[in-house]
C-alpha cells in the first residue's frame, strides 16, 4: 500500500491487543494510547533532517547532530485524537498543539466539524493529525482537508486501528498525506464500527459510556 506504514513492533502490538479488551479500565486505556502514540511518534520521526553542530565535551571540541530547526504541530482530532498528544509531547515537547473538533452523525456516520484552532505559524509547521480510528475515514479526509486551508508545510497522519475501507478511503482523497498505524482490522460493520476494533475510542478514553 502506497504511503501506509502499519507498526508491527512487538510493544504496540501487546499494549493494543489490551486496549482491545473490553473489561480494560478508562484508565489503563488513557495510558495505553499515549504509551503507543509515544512509540509511534518515535518511529514515524525517522525521516527528521539532522544538521551539524559545532559543540565542546569536557574532553575536545567536536561536531554533533542537532534536529535541523524542525517546527512540528500535532493536531488531535477531538475528542478521540486528545489522548495521543501527551504522548507524542513526551518525546516533541517544543510541539505546538491544535485542534480540530469533529464528531460523526450517528444515523449518515458523516463528520461535522464543530471547532478548529490551529497554531497562528502553522505554514511554517510540519504537522502530525491524530486519532486512534481509522473507520469509513470521513472524519480524518475532512480534517486534512481543514489544514490544508492553512497551508502547512507537511502533514502525515498516525492512528492507531485502520478498517481497510478508511484507508482505500483516505488515500484516495488524500494520497499526498503519509498514513502510520498500528493494525489494519478486518472491516467495518453495519454502524461502521471497526471489526474487531476497539469500539467506541472516545468514550473509552474519557469514560462517557
Ligand atoms: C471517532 C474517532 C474518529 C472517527 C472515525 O470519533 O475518534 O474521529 O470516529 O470515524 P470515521 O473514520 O468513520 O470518520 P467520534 O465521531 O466517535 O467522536 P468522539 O471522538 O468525540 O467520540
Ligand atoms: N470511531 C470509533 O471510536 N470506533 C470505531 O470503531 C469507529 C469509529
Amino acid at each position: 500500500m502506497i504511503n501506509v506504514t502499519i507498526f508491527d513492533h512487538p510493544l504496540i502490538q501487546h499494549k493494543l491487543s489490551i486496549m482491545r479488551q473490553k473489561e480494560t479500565s478508562s484508565k489503563d486505556f488513557r495510558a495505553l494510547v499515549s504509551e503507543i502514540a509515544m512509540l509511534m511518534c518515535f518511529e514515524a520521526t525517522r525521516d527528521l533532517p539532522l544538521e551539524d553542530v559545532e559543540i565542546e565535551t569536557p574532553i575536545c571540541k567536536t561536531t554533533v547532530k542537532h534536529l535541523a530547526g524542525k517546527k512540528l504541530a500535532i493536531v488531535p482530532i477531538l475528542r478521540a485524537g486528545l489522548g495521543m498528544v501527551d504522548g507524542i509531547l513526551t518525546l516533541i515537547p517544543s510541539a505546538r498543539v491544535g485542534h480540530i473538533g469533529m464528531y460523526r452523525d450517528e444515523n449518515t456516520h458523516q463528520p461535522v466539524e464543530y471547532f478548529c484552532k490551529l497554531p497562528k505559524d502553522i505554514e511554517d509547521r510540519d504537522v502530525f493529525l491524530v486519532d486512534p480510528m481509522l473507520a469509513t475515514g470521513g472524519s480524518a479526509i475532512d480534517a486534512v482537508k481543514q489544514l490544508k486551508k492553512r497551508n502547512p508545510r507537511s502533514i502525515r497522519f498516525l492512528c492507531l486501528i485502520a478498517a481497510p475501507e478508511g484507508i482505500e478511503a483516505f488515500t484516495a482523497a488524500c494520497p499526498d498525506v503519509p498514513v502510520y498505524c498500528a493494525a489494519l482490522d478486518e472491516k467495518l460493520n453495519e454502524n461502521a464500527y471497526i471489526v474487531p476494533g476497539l469500539g467506541d475510542a472516545g468514550d473509552r478514553i474519557f469514560g462517557t459510556k
